[in-house]
């Protein structure tokens, strides 16, 4: 339990034009006001190749992964808004997570990034779903990490027309729901 609770949010597509990136630019805002420090990362900048045994016995963790990890460390819980793929959650996360809860040294502790840590959860799709089929699939997963998604999920249906000039959301109703989800994160950190 902290008093200013640091949150680390990205969104699950590397993509340029992502409707998640805006997504969890919003959740990230939201999240301040309610707040928390929130760090907004791109995982552009956080590119890695597919976890292979190979290639970490041959040169550990990639860079990029060991600076993520590192952003893991520092934060007490996650924001994420995810793409949702043919149903799933991409296989960025999931090989994200993957990489960085390898332990690098004898005795570490490889899961210390995330054990014990809350994620609240978002989805944004051009579809009229909103990206919702991915929610407990993601919800899943990380809970093989030790995280714990907080109750509820903020989705997006109709991503493309969704959002002003600005970045915000032209639907307060979207709004209302990112901040109850967001408020409820904040308070299980704090
Ligand atoms: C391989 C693939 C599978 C997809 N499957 C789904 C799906 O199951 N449900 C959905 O709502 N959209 C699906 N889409 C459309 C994505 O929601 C859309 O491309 C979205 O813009 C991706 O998120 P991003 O804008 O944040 O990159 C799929 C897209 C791709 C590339």
């Amino acid at each position: 339990m902290v008093q200013t609770p640091k949150i680390l949010a990205f969104s699950g597509s590397a993509r340029t034009d992502s409707v998640n990136k805006k997504f969890i630019a919003v959740g990230a805002r939201a999240a301040e006001a309610a707040g928390a420090r929130v760090t907004l990362v791109d995982m552009a900048d956080y590119d890695a190749p597919l976890y292979n045994g190979d290639l970490e016995a041959a040169s550990g963790l990639p860079g990029t992964m060991k600076q993520f990890k590192a952003l893991m460390l520092a934060h007490d819980g996650f924001l994420i808004s995810s793409p949702e793929y043919n149903g799933f959650f991409p296989a960025l996360i999931k090989n994200t997570f993957d990489w960085c809860t390898r332990a690098e040294a004898e005795g570490e502790d490889g899961m210390a990034s995330t054990t014990g840590k809350f994620v609240g959860l978002m989805a944004a799709s051009p579809g009229g779903l909103g990206g919702v089929r991915c929610i407990p699939r993601l919800r899943d997963c990380l809970a093989e990490y030790g995280i714990q998604a907080v109750s509820g999920f903020a989705t997006l249906p109709g991503a493309m027309q969704a959002f002003n000039d600005d970045g915000s959301l032209n639907n307060d109703k979207a709004q209302a729901t990112v901040d109850g989800l967001v408020a409820r994160l904040v308070k299980a950190l704090s």
